[in-house]
């Protein structure tokens, strides 16, 4: 199979890996992909978003199939636009149509999906400026801390937690006023879930499923959970507390649910299902879905998977998903980003990365880098994703901190503590 990869991160190069391991790969191009994906196929400078362009170089390379690693071209509608084109029906795009897509952009759909299938979330309501005295109402009867979000994808930033009334309030005004622009011109007010969060990834062909590991994410750029909200700054997998009985909820309570709601309302998900849950005492909520492998989770996942990533890509096609052998590695999985110091906010691109080819135990995805004159250089806030793979966190843990010290650029910043809560 030719396979071309969208997108450019850590996830993209786990991808890129993985799929070059593939039995069925004829070959591999990676859009607009970075200097670690060059290792496995060839980046080519399209734009994930432009379709014209991604559909002349489809016909022209004879591409049989197109995986979209991040949802902006997904959220776009690169499925339905390779459906509705004949010069392009032989091609099969991995990642749900453009309403199923609705699940990650718009909060408002999700919560409503939610509650037509009685899918275990948070209470909410979701306002407009109309409707701003009955959001003011409502956060009244919630306990603090209060959750805001803008319905619409606002770059990772979205969504607002604060500890008094007051507070809430203003910020619903400054939201529905237009804080995040036409992202905030609904927004979904909800109540506060305690428990741990964690995620799990559903891979479906639209009837049948396969649950991949479970993962837990740092979110925040400080240690100790503190700080701004990142991408994600690093990761574990699977979650000790994601256990047999745990993960029978997800799935009948959650995944199944989720999928019978989508084939009711013809919604055709082909692809990859990411479930942010909340362990709420045992018992899993849903706090978002997003309809894409998530990045960093994907760099600790993909290494545990020993089956054949193009054969599951080829299952959801087919439709044979139940079929198919979805065989995991039974070690644990950890990977620490580095980063570029000032991320998530300014920081500064183009360093010389050092001491590269000194690392050994692990797996090096590269993020946010490029070649430049046959040197590697920083490219981005979120540099490099570090996996290690060990019988015990601790191990792979202890994998990911020995390389983490070793590969060096100005400016390298990592948290020291990804894991930690979870080692037992
Ligand atoms: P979201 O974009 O909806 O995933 O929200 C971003 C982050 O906010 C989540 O990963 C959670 O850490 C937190 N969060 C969102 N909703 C809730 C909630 N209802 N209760 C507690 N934390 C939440
Ligand atoms: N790591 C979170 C995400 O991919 O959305």
């Amino acid at each position: 199979m030719k396979i071309l990869l969208l997108g450019s991160g850590g996830r993209e190069n786990a991808l890129a890996w993985h799929i070059a391991k593939s039995q069925k790969l004829t070959s591999l191009f990676i859009a607009p992909g970075n200097a670690g994906t060059e290792d496995f196929g060839k980046n080519v400078p399209l734009n994930i978003t432009d379709f014209e362009e991604i559909k002349r170089f489809v016909v022209e390379n004879k591409i049989d199939m197109v995986v979209a690693g991040s949802e902006e071209s997904l959220v776009k509608g690169i499925h339905d636009y390779f459906l509705a084109d004949k010069m392009l029906k032989k091609t099969f795009v991995v990642g749900p149509c453009k309403n199923a897509a609705l699940l990650e952009g718009s909060k408002d759909f999700a919560k409503k999906f939610m509650s037509r299938y009685k899918i275990p979330t948070a209470e909410h309501a979701t306002f407009s400026s109309p409707s701003i005295l009955e959001g003011m109402e409502f956060l009244k009867t919630l306990p603090p801390p209060f959750v805001l979000k803008a319905d619409g994808l606002a770059a990772g930033k979205g969504v607002l937690i604060v500890n008094t009334l007051s507070e809430a309030i203003t910020i619903l005004k400054e939201m529905l006023g237009g804080k995040f622009g036409e992202a905030s011109r609904k927004v979904v007010v909800e109540r506060y879930l305690e428990g741990m969060e964690l995620s799990v990834f559903v891979a479906t062909d639209g009837k049948n499923y396969k649950l991949l590991p479970s993962a837990k994410d740092y979110k925040r750029i400080g240690e100790g959970d503190s700080g701004l909200n990142t991408g994600g700054m690093g990761a574990i997998s699977p979650v000790h507390f994601a256990n047999k009985e745990f993960l029978q909820k997800v799935q009948e309570r959650i995944v199944e649910p989720t999928l019978k709601g989508l084939q009711n309302e013809g919604i055709l998900y082909q692809g990859f299902l990411f479930l942010g849950l909340m362990n709420v005492k045992g018992n899993p909520y849903v706090i978002e879905y997003n309809v894409r492998l998530g990045d960093p989770e994907t760099e600790v996942i993909l290494p545990l998977l020993k089956s054949d990533f193009l054969e599951m890509c080829e299952a959801i096609k087919n439709g044979t998903l139940d079929s198919y052998h979805l065989e995991i590695d039974s070690r644990v999985a950890a990977t620490v980003m580095l980063v570029s110091r000032g991320y998530p906010k300014d920081y500064n691109s183009g360093k010389i990365v050092r001491h590269l080819e000194e690392v050994s135990d692990c797996y090096v995805f590269h993020a946010g880098t490029k070649k430049e004159n046959n040197e590697i250089r920083t490219n981005g806030g979120r540099v490099f994703s570090i996996t290690g793979v060990a019988p015990t966190l601790e191990e792979a843990l202890q994998k990911c901190y020995k390389n983490a010290a070793i590969i060096d650029f100005d400016g390298k910043y990592y948290r020291r503590d990804i894991g930690f809560d979870l080692k037992k």
